[in-house]
């Protein structure tokens, strides 16, 4: 679902990351870790081609992703749900606005928009909180808006870059347990952390970045 066969990062003449091969299966939860500043987040730009690869391939759902052409990225990321550490919500619109905002702008029928959403809203258990503004919500209601928002388009692919950074232990286990309902029902999930808590005892596969490699990757 996502593989990379011998990827390679520059930016400008730092390398960022080397020669990078690896092979997340569909359906799989993975967490990506390493030190601040190993690459875990161009790793995941270069997912959904935020960022371009120097050199090696990278497929993604299907797609050759380094070889899309601009206008056909859009397709890639209807695929390719993603969540930030910083929420990036609209502060002074509803979390069914902020939901929405991406079907919108694809021009879907609002019946079929409010279908969606509320789809989405159940999934992230904030069907109650629809007509709020997102200002008003707490730190984890705000980042489950976010998941639900990557999640609305039902992509085949969830990445999630330090999606825990801003919240306490407990909010964040609410958040990481969303993450695994997700996959168990069928998304592969990505997730990039330096945190590990989440990950030591999770029992799901674990890529280690260090000096722009791979230092382990370890398989349960
Ligand atoms: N847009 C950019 N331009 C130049 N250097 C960058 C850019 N983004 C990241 N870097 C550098 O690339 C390296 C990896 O960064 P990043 O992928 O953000 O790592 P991580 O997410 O693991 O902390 C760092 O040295 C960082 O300073
Ligand atoms: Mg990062």
């Amino acid at each position: 679902m996502i593989q990379f066969s011998n990827v390679s990062k520059f930016y400008d003449e730092q390398i960022v990351l080397k020669d990078i091969s690896f092979n997340i299966e569909k359906g799989d939860l993975v967490y990506l870790t390493g030190p601040s500043g190993s690459g875990k987040t161009t790793l995941l730009k270069l997912v959904y081609r935020a960022e371009h690869p120097d050199d090696g391939q990278i497929l993604v759902a299907g797609w050759d992703v380094a070889k899309l052409r601009q206008k056909t990225i859009p397709f890639l990321r209807r695929n390719v749900g993603i969540v930030f550490q910083d929420f990036r919500l609209l502060p002074n619109k509803t979390v069914f606005d902020n939901i929405a905002i991406a079907l919108r702008i694809q021009g879907l029928d609002p019946r079929l928009i409010n279908e969606k959403v509320n789809d989405a809203l159940n999934d992230v258990g904030l069907k109650h909180k629809s007509h709020a503004l997102s200002q008003h919500l707490s730190g984890g209601e705000q980042q489950r808006v976010v998941i639900g928002r990557a999640m609305v388009s039902k992509p085949t692919v969830l990445l999630a870059d330090e999606p825990t950074g801003n919240l306490d232990v407990e909010t964040a286990d609410i958040v990481i347990k969303l993450f695994k309902e997700i996959n168990a029902r069928g998304t592969t999930v990505l997730i990039a952390t330096h945190n590990r808590e989440l990950f030591m005892t999770s029992g799901r596969r674990v890529i280690f970045l260090r000096d722009s490699a791979i230092e382990k990757d370890i398989i349960p």
